[in-house]
C-alpha cells in the first residue's frame, strides 16, 4: 500500500524503506489512523479535537493534533481562502496525515474542509477504515452566536471575503462516520461517544 502511483512522475519512483508503517505501529502498540473534523468556523471543531486528543493521551495513545488556523501560521502560510488555495490546503493536510498516521499515530485534523471532493481525496490516502470523518454539525444561526473570533460580524459588514457559511460554500458531508452536534451535547459526552468509535 505504501506503493502510490497517481499523480506520480514518471520519472519519481517510490523507495520502500525497509521499517513498514505495520511495524512502526507495533512498536507504538497501536495502529495509526486519522480522526478527520470538518464543519464551520466556530463550529466547535478545534475544542472538541483537543478534548479527544487529552483523553487519547490519557489513554496512553500516541497522538497528533492537525489545527487549521496553527497550519496557516506555517507550513500553509501561502494560502488564502479562495476555493483553489481551500483545495490546496486540504491536499497538504491529508498528506501529512497520511504520514503521522504511517508512523503509528493517531492523528486528528481540525479544519473547516468545506469542499467534499478535497475530503474524499483525503479519505482515498486512507486504508479502509483508517479515516473517520466527524461533522461538527452545529447550525450557522449557532456558530454567529459565539462568533468567538468576531470573523462573522466581519463577514456580514463585508470586510471578509470568501467566509464560508456566508459567502462561500460548506458541503455537508453525505456519509460522515460520526456526526455530533454540539449544541445538543456536552463536550465530555462527545469524546466519550467518540472514543467508542474509534
Ligand atoms: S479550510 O477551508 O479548511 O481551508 O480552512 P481552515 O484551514 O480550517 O482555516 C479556517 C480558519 O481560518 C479563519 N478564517 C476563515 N474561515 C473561514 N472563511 C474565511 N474566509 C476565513 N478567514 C479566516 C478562521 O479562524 C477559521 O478557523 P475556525 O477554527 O474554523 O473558526
Amino acid at each position: 500500500f505504501e506503493y502510490r502511483d497517481h499523480d506520480s512522475k514518471a520519472e519519481v519512483v517510490w523507495n520502500r524503506t525497509s521499517v513498514t508503517p505495520a511495524m512502526r505501529a507495533q512498536i507504538k502498540g497501536h495502529s495509526g489512523k486519522c480522526v478527520w473534523f470538518t464543519g464551520l468556523s466556530g463550529a466547535g471543531k478545534s475544542s472538541l479535537a483537543n478534548a479527544l486528543e487529552v483523553e487519547l493521551n490519557r489513554r496512553g495513545y500516541h497522538t497528533m493534533l492537525l489545527d487549521g488556523d496553527n497550519l496557516r501560521h506555517g507550513l500553509c502560510k501561502d494560502l488564502a481562502m479562495n476555493e483553489a488555495d481551500r483545495n490546496e490546503n486540504i491536499r497538504r493536510v491529508g498528506e501529512i496525515a497520511k504520514l503521522f498516521a504511517d508512523a503509528g499515530i493517531i492523528v486528528i485534523t481540525a479544519f473547516i474542509s468545506p469542499f467534499r471532493a478535497d475530503r474524499d481525496n483525503a479519505r482515498e490516502l486512507f486504508h479502509e477504515g483508517e479515516f473517520i470523518e466527524v461533522h461538527v454539525d452545529t447550525p450557522l444561526d449557532i456558530c454567529e452566536q459565539r462568533d468567538p473570533k468576531g470573523l462573522y460580524e466581519k463577514a456580514r459588514q463585508g470586510k471578509i471575503k470568501d467566509f464560508t457559511g456566508i459567502n462561500s460554500p460548506y458541503e455537508v458531508p453525505k456519509a460522515a462516520e460520526v456526526t455530533v452536534n454540539t449544541a445538543e451535547h456536552s463536550e465530555q459526552e462527545l469524546v466519550r461517544q467518540l472514543i467508542k468509535f474509534i
